[in-house]
């Protein structure tokens, strides 16, 4: 019998309905059958009347099947749209939140204003992940130095592979331990988002905690342990005046404030999250 590229978007959405707790959606379903068939919504919202063919259906099954065991759709689908770029993901790397995307343009438009007539201008991007943040500096403001930086020989597989899906000028990878790689007084900004849940957190989802690499989230000292190897290591590595922005867990705003004003960081201001959550701080190294 020939599947409509309607009648399968029916009979998943019923099938999904029997199972109990699920986050499956109807969009999340149309993903699937856009990778599965290589089409766009509007293409299978205007052709819902086409078949598919057996390959097709064989993919679609596949990718609906991964995503009833629970597997994030990012995963499922080896893609994440990050400030309007498509980014490769895998289960080495975190997948590339919607509210990181507030940090990324708070760089590009302090980074403008600091940046008025300087050759050189340096941007760090520690614990780069998929890159999505480096990444996406570097293709909005390619005259800027963008250094992607990580430990991990897992990640930098899949940061290597989104750094070279765009042909790039002026940005490097390095491998490093947080900053220990860089020189004194070299950056102009330092950016992350690192590793800030507490190991024994219950607050964590069950599809983060299993299937989001444990690397990217969990940071002892009650998730702080990351933040103050940054916020100390980064005093050495920013020129003076640079800036440091650093994305912090819904309850470690004050903490993170504290720790930036012990280690003489000034004029630190705190940006809210979609959500209206403390989640980034930028600060300026006196
Ligand atoms: C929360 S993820 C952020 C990834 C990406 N920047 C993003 O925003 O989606 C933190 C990243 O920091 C990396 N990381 C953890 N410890 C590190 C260390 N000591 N030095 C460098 N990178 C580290 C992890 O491998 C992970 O890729």
């Amino acid at each position: 019998m020939s599947l409509t590229l309607e009648k399968i978007l029916v009979k998943s959405l019923t099938d999904i309905k029997d199972i109990s707790n699920t986050t499956i959606t109807k969009s999340d379903i149309i993903f699937c059958l856009m990778e599965a068939i290589g089409k766009d919504k509007s293409y299978i919202i205007t052709n819902h009347d086409e078949c598919i063919n057996g390959n097709q259906l064989t993919k679609f099954n596949f990718l609906l099947d991964s995503l009833k065991a629970g597997i994030p759709l990012a995963y499922v689908l080896g893609n994440q749209f990050f400030y309007n770029y498509k980014y490769y993901v895998n289960h080495n790397v975190l997948i590339p939140r919607p509210e990181t995307e507030i940090l990324v343009s708070e760089i590009i438009n302090r980074g403008d204003k600091i940046n008025k007539s300087k050759k050189d201008f340096n941007v760090i991007d520690a614990g780069s992940g998929s890159g999505c943040i480096g990444l996406s500096i570097n293709s909005e403001r390619g005259k800027w130095n963008v250094i992607l930086s990580e430990n991990s020989h897992k990640a930098v597989k899949v940061l290597n592979k989104n750094y070279k899906s765009e042909s790039r000028k002026n940005c490097f990878i390095v491998m490093s331990d947080w900053l220990s790689a860089f020189n004194d007084d070299m950056a102009d900004i330092i950016v992350s988002n690192p590793p800030y849940i507490k190991p024994d957190s219950k607050e964590i989802d069950k599809n983060v905690s299993n299937y989001e690499p444990s690397e990217a989230l969990y940071s002892a000292d009650g998730g702080l342990y990351d933040i103050k190897r940054i916020i100390s290591e980064s005093k050495r590595v920013l020129k003076k005046d640079g800036l440091l922005f650093i994305e912090n867990g819904f309850d470690q705003s004050k903490k993170v404030s504290d720790i930036l004003k012990e280690n003489y960081y000034e004029d630190i201001d705190i940006i809210l999250d979609y959500n209206n959550i403390k989640r980034f701080t930028v600060s300026r190294n006196s």
